[in-house]
């Protein structure tokens, strides 16, 4: 039989073992662009967090202050975030690597910051050019400096499932320097799958080694990339293990440009496609969410990896411009 097609949506099946609502970190402004190829205009990035904002977005990483030598894709960063202005209801957080991004980000007025921390050496080396105490040193002086502005912190322990350098990382290391971190201060540790390698039981493990230390899982978020295709059966197993925080980025974008083998983070519009199905609140509007997402592949140019945003995005009339119609990248 023929007929009109079905709109499709997420059929909610509810699973009462997993909460009610959880908490999406979107890191597609800051991990998306960071690596892309050709410089994104200025414009356009405030324009995604605008269309981000609009979408329902209540936690968004907007860039990072870096030596633009080390990230030269997000060397307009407090142009981002001076023309983006203050976002009621979502939350801007910053990626600081010392004090110098922490006092950029404090002038800019941003009320939440990152830091980052490697779980091998290699990582740190090639990251953050420290080793690993040096680099865990450096990041708790920012939060120590930061608490005491008023900044809540949130850390990222990158590699934390394993490394393309050194292969398999210990569990006693990530939890050692995720503890590090919530001691000195952050509100959250993100473990990074940075090369998108951990399978479900894996990070279930790694979540309970935190947890038999004491660490409330309202504490621990998860950061992956879904580079191997695991991130959606990765965050499932997190969710029955007690996790309410995970991190993704519209269109499924991103990786870091220090880490041989990485590809996009988990794709925003896939994770909540499937926390909707499950009957999980984001407080995301999906279409909202795919429309900004196939106006960012426009400006791009390039169709992006998210397997939601792509099979939904004919079913959906074209995004209007929150604000000024951006530029296409590039031009
Ligand atoms: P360094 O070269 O050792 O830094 O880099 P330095 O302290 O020797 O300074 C070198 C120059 O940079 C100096 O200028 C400083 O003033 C300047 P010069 O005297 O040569 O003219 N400088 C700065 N300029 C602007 N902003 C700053 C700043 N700091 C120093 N904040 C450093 C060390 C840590 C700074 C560098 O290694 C770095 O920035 N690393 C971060 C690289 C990065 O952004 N990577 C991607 C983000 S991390 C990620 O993606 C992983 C994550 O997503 C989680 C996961 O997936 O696992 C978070
Ligand atoms: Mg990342």
């Amino acid at each position: 039989m023929s007929g009109a097609l079905w709109r499709p949506v997420p059929q909610v099946v509810r699973d009462e073992r997993l909460p009610a609502a959880v908490r999406i970190h979107e890191v597609g402004p800051r991990d998306g662009l960071q690596a892309e190829p050709d410089l994104v205009p200025t414009g356009v990035k405030v324009e995604l967090c605008r269309r981000l904002v609009a979408a329902g977005n209540s936690s968004l990483e907007v860039t990072s202050f870096v030596p633009p030598r080390w990230v030269p894709q997000l060397a307009d960063a407090a142009e981002v975030l001076a023309a983006l202005g203050e976002t009621p209801g979502t939350r801007r957080t910053v990626l600081v690597p010392n004090v110098r991004g922490l006092e950029a980000a404090l002038a800019a007025g941003v009320p939440d910051v990152a830091v980052v921390v490697s779980a091998t050496a290699s990582f740190a080396a090639a990251n953050l050019n420290s080793t690993v105490t040096g680099a865990l040193e450096r990041a708790v002086d920012v939060v120590h400096r930061a608490r005491r502005e008023g900044v809540t912190v949130r850390g990222y322990v990158s590699m934390a499932f394993g490394d393309p350098w050194e292969g398999p990382v210990a569990g006693p290391r990530v939890t050692a320097l995720a503890g590090a971190l919530l001691d000195a201060g952050c509100r959250v540790v993100a473990l990074g799958d940075t090369t998108g390698v951990a399978t479900p039981a894996h990070v279930v493990a790694r979540v309970g080694d935190l947890r038999a230390t004491g660490v409330d899982p309202g504490r621990i978020a998860l950061h992956l990339h879904d580079t191997y295709g695991q991130g959606l059966a990765n965050v499932h197993a997190a969710l029955l293990a007690g996790v309410t925080e995970f991190d993704s980025s519209l269109g499924g974008l991103g990786r870091c440009p220090y880490a041989p083998g990485a590809t996009g983070n988990l794709a925003t519009e896939d994770l909540v496609w499937m926390l909707h199905g499950l009957g999980i609140g984001t407080g995301l509007d999906l279409d909202g969410l795919v429309r900004a997402s196939a106006w960012l592949a426009a400006h791009l140019g390039r169709r992006l990896p998210t397997r939601v945003g792509n099979a939904l995005a004919p079913h959906l009339a074209p995004a209007t411009p929150t604000q000024d119609s951006p530029r296409r990248a590039g031009g």
